[in-house]
């Protein structure tokens, strides 16, 4: 997400009535320095808070920022093991949920779906890096090109996708890096 700078004003004082965003002091240019939200920012605020929320399972919302983890350096030099449930965590659960079902009315489940249990992986891949809207028409909303805005690699793209396959009561044939490798080359949008 881009910084929207101008909906913000860099202020030596606070006026009574100001909204301070705590920003951390690395970020600005001198500690007395205050970051006060502009009207339009608020107004902005106020308007997103006034629309309807569907109001998400579980306890508390999942995150919608997209975490880049970097992977734990193996000590002996061989690839670190990717972890397929926790990149699901941090790339596709805040759509399509911890329990693979999605979300009525806004992301389809990925629990039974034959995409996901297609033994020819290519549209799974396609999906996951270039996005989809295939579905919209029932009312599902537009997926984003996750896995290439999220620099996915291909053993990561992998591991989501066996992790995907093998969950939820879904059991299809697994994948391999190399397989998806060559997909995503075919696939990759210029
Ligand atoms: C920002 C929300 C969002 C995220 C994050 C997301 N998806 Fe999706 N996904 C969607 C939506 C919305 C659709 C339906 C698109 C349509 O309308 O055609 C979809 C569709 C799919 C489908 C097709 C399912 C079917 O049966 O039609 C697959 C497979 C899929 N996503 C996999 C993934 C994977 C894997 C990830 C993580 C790498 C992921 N998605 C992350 C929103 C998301």
């Amino acid at each position: 997400m881009p910084a929207y700078t101008w909906l913000f004003e860099i202020k030596d004082s606070v006026q009574e009535g100001d909204v301070v965003v705590n920003v951390p002091e690395a970020f600005l240019a001198s500690t007395h320095q205050k970051v006060v939200a502009s009207r339009e920012a608020l107004q902005l605020v106020a308007y997103l808070q006034s629309l309807k929320q569907v109001k998400l399972p579980g306890e508390k919302s999942p995150l919608f920022l997209y975490k880049r983890e970097q992977p734990a350096a193996a000590g002996d030099g061989a690839s670190p093991v990717l972890n397929g449930a926790e990149l699901y965590a941090n790339n596709c659960q805040s759509c399509h949920q911890p329990n693979g079902e999605g979300l009525k009315g806004a992301f389809p489940p990925l629990k039974g779906s034959k995409i996901v249990l297609n033994d020819d992986p290519e549209l799974m891949v396609d999906i996951i890096m270039n996005g989809y809207t295939g579905r919209m028409q029932e009312g599902f909303g537009e997926m984003p090109a996750v896995g290439t805005l999220n620099k996915l690699t291909p053993g990561e793209v992998a591991a989501i996708m066996n992790h995907e396959r093998s969950s939820w009561g879904n059991n299809s044939r697994k994948v391999t890096e190399e397989q998806v490798k060559v997909i995503m080359e075919k696939v990759k949008k210029q």
